[in-house]
């Protein structure tokens, strides 16, 4: 495999801010509620209090959050040129295959903000979450975490940060031990990291963080099988909370629960993103819940990031043909359409392997407006339509 050096060239994403000023305080310009464009479905939900909060806040070009002094332009979180490429098997004659699960990749996480990632199964969104915690060792590229690179840290140096930067799975039942109870469960870590000086500070540990999910003191003694899915996936939220992080990556933390519950989940991370100023990078098919719970969107597609922007903007205004096509696709919705949460991608069935992929344009199989010649050869690169905008689309012929 060939080096960055070898790499086409990619422009910065959206640049960190670094001029030392308080955005918070600029004006901004951001609508009070959804935009109308929304399709149904998504203007049905209620507009976020994370959004509220962007808005009060945000430059007027992207939604910020409100940071604790001495924190506002420095992202907690750099993503570059990150790629993930795993040798899968020989091909003929013993020639080795890889798979590219995620491919030249960049974006950055402020304090307090929330990015969505979208995109259909397989597009690399579990890989690009593992890469970024070092869960997984990227093959390329590079995860800063507070201005530290943590990509080739060793695991000694490594081990302070983890507490920092903790990750919510998709199926609840799978990340807990059976074998544990709910305050071991959640006193792992605590115990783990030296955070309680003795058994009854421990005890109180757990309980507040249980109390932060709305769990009480009577689920310490039970057993996951005990507890309903919904119940699980707070026990897991509390888990990763009793670290007190900064990064929580929630990886489709609603997909495998009850729909019943789904919206509750949805609005108790949303609400402790809020109260505790975590970053967030939250992965999802579902267009709607990025659209719930976000700031920022990235759609993924075969491992790149295809469209990035404010979620206002990205509603307002999609450029790729993919992320219409998402759009497009989810369906319009009654008044229980908080209470359902469908599954809105994997549109067509002629997605183009991600084994050895094709030259071009990743989605130029599906597309409508492929031009030979140009799609098929030349590979677009994450670029602002309008300078300034921090709307940035990967496409030759981006509708405008
Ligand atoms: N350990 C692995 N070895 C080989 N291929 C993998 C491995 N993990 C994931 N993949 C492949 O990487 C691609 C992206 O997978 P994943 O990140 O799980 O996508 P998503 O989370 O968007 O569904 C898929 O083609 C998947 O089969
Ligand atoms: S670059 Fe070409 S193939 Fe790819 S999305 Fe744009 S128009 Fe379609
Ligand atoms: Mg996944």
């Amino acid at each position: 495999m060939s080096g960055d050096s070898e790499r086409p060239s990619q422009p910065p994403t959206d640049p960190p801010p670094s001029d030392g000023k308080d955005r918070s305080e600029r004006p901004s310009d951001f609508p009070q509620d959804r935009p109308s464009e929304w399709p149904a479905g998504i203007a049905s939900i209620r507009p976020s209090a994370l959004q509220s909060e962007a808005q009060k806040a945000g430059d007027g070009e992207e939604p910020v959050s409100r940071l604790p002094a001495g924190s506002r332009t420095r992202p907690l979180l750099v993503v570059e040129r990150l790629s993930k490429v795993f040798p899968v098997h020989q091909g003929l004659f013993g020639s080795p295959q890889f798979l590219h699960a995620v491919e030249d990749v960049s974006f950055y996480l402020r304090r307090s903000e929330t990015l969505g990632i979208v995109g259909e199964s397989g597009s690399g969104k579990s890989t690009l979450a593992r890469a970024v915690l070092r869960l997984t060792e990227p093959t390329f590229g590079r995860v800063l975490f507070d201005d530290r690179d943590i990509t080739r840290m060793a695991p000694a140096e490594l081990r302070p940060l983890r507490r920092r930067m903790q990750i919510i799975f998709q199926d609840p039942s799978a990340a807990l031990n059976p074998r544990m109870t709910v305050r071991e469960l959640v006193g792992e870590g605590l115990s783990i990291f030296r955070m309680a000086k003795d058994a009854a500070e421990l005890d109180a540990l757990i309980e507040k963080s249980l109390g932060l999910v709305g769990l009480g003191p009577e689920t310490m003694g039970r057993f996951p099988h005990e507890l309903s899915g919904g119940m699980k996936q707070r026990v897991g939220i509390a888990r990763a909370l009793a670290l007190k992080p900064e990064l929580l990556v929630c990886d489709e933390p609603l997909s495998a629960l009850d729909v019943s519950v789904q919206a509750q989940i949805m609005n108790l991370l949303v609400r402790l993103q809020r109260d505790l100023g975590l970053s967030l990078l939250f992965i999802s098919h579902d267009l709607r819940v990025i659209a719930h719970t976000s700031h920022r969107v990235a759609v993924m597609f075969l491992g790149r990031f295809v469209e990035m922007g404010p979620t206002t903007k990205v509603a307002q205004k999609r450029y790729h043909p993919y992320t219409r096509a998402l759009f497009d696709a989810v369906p319009k919705m009654g008044p229980d359409a908080r209470t359902r949460l469908p599954i809105v991608t994997d549109l067509a069935a002629d997605t183009p392997s991600a084994i050895d992929p094709p030259k071009g344009c990743v989605y130029a199989m599906r597309c409508p407006s492929a031009e030979k010649g140009k799609c098929d050869v030349e590979t677009p690169l994450l670029a602002e339509v309008v300078p300034g905008s921090h709307h940035r689309v990967a496409c030759w012929h981006p509708e405008v």
